[in-house]
């Protein structure tokens, strides 16, 4: 991979998705995409440069390779802790039984599923009006999620009350397959938080975790801004651990580890609640 490649890939993948590709990624990029130019037959990066610019069919493709998917089921459990203790009864004293989540960047499905277990036995279908929106801009990681089959080893930290309930072993028992009382509750589709969103919101909670420290600041502001605009006043935001909103929005006040509620007029904070972590 010559310089003039690695400079094109890079602003390539920039312009398409954010994702910001430093010289030290260029060994990854490198093992990525070699993959696709192998499946193509092609011979050397510069041929691929020139395939990708001249075949708009292949940008999916490229920035398939080029995303990093890695997820898990209740990934950073303080978060599903803080749902379950704080945000679950706090939702559950709403007058209006209809309620939002948004899963903005769920890769292969593990974090709106996590979601899903977590919220279905305290909102019965037959009384709220719940759905988990899931999306993610790579097509191959939202196919995999969507048919919600899992290698049996993603759930061996599943709490055993979470497996009896929304789990069911494949004939192999090497796999899993989430049933569809937990599926239902799930759409999923693709979005690039970079492009314009179709859906109006308001989202009572957004989950945008592990995806930011991908993005330059001037993403991060734009993206956080747009949040801001589709939660409602008294949502949730959730990043992740090793995000922040700092130097990124002031419209957003810290409430716990990594968790933020809006601002209100005047930069008004809303009280803060009770929550001391203990994990699943
Ligand atoms: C490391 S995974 C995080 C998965 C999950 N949120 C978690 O924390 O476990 C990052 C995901 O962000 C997605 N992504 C990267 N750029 C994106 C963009 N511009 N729009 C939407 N999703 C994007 C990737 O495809 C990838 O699946």
């Amino acid at each position: 991979m010559t310089k003039a490649d690695f400079e094109f890939i890079r602003s390539l993948a920039y312009e398409n998705t954010g994702i910001v590709l430093p010289e030290r990624k260029k060994h990854m990029v490198y093992s990525r995409l070699s993959r696709r130019l192998r499946q193509l037959n092609l011979k050397d990066f510069t041929q691929y440069c020139s395939f990708v610019s001249n075949t708009p069919d292949e940008r999916i493709h490229f920035i398939n390779a080029l995303t990093t998917n890695l997820t898990a089921f209740f990934r950073e459990g303080h978060h599903f802790d803080y749902l379950e203790q704080v945000v679950i009864p706090e939702w559950q004293r709403k007058s209006k039984k209809r309620l939002r989540v948004w899963s903005s960047a769920c890769s292969t499905g593990e974090e709106p599923y996590s979601i899903a277990m977590t919220l279905e036995k305290h909102f019965p279908i037959s009384q709220w009006d719940l759905k988990i929106l899931a999306t993610d801009l790579d097509t191959n990681v939202l196919e995999k999620a969507s048919i919600g089959n899992y290698s049996r080893d993603s759930v061996t930290n599943l709490p055993a009350r979470y497996l009896d309930k929304y789990v069911r072993h494949t004939a192999d028992n090497q796999h899993i397959q989430m049933r569809s009382n937990i599926q239902k509750m799930i759409h999923f589709k693709q979005l690039n938080l970079l492009e314009k969103w179709p859906m109006n919101g308001p989202f009572d909670a957004i989950f945008c975790r592990n995806v930011l420290i991908y993005f330059d600041n001037e993403t991060k502001q734009k993206i956080i801004a747009k949040f801001r605009k589709m939660l409602s006043p008294q949502g949730y935001l959730f990043i992740g651990h090793s995000e922040t909103l700092v130097n990124i929005s002031e419209e957003f006040d810290l409430i716990g580890q990594t968790i933020y509620r809006p601002l209100g007029h005047g930069g008004k904070k809303l009280a803060k609640p009770k929550f001391s972590a203990h994990h699943l």
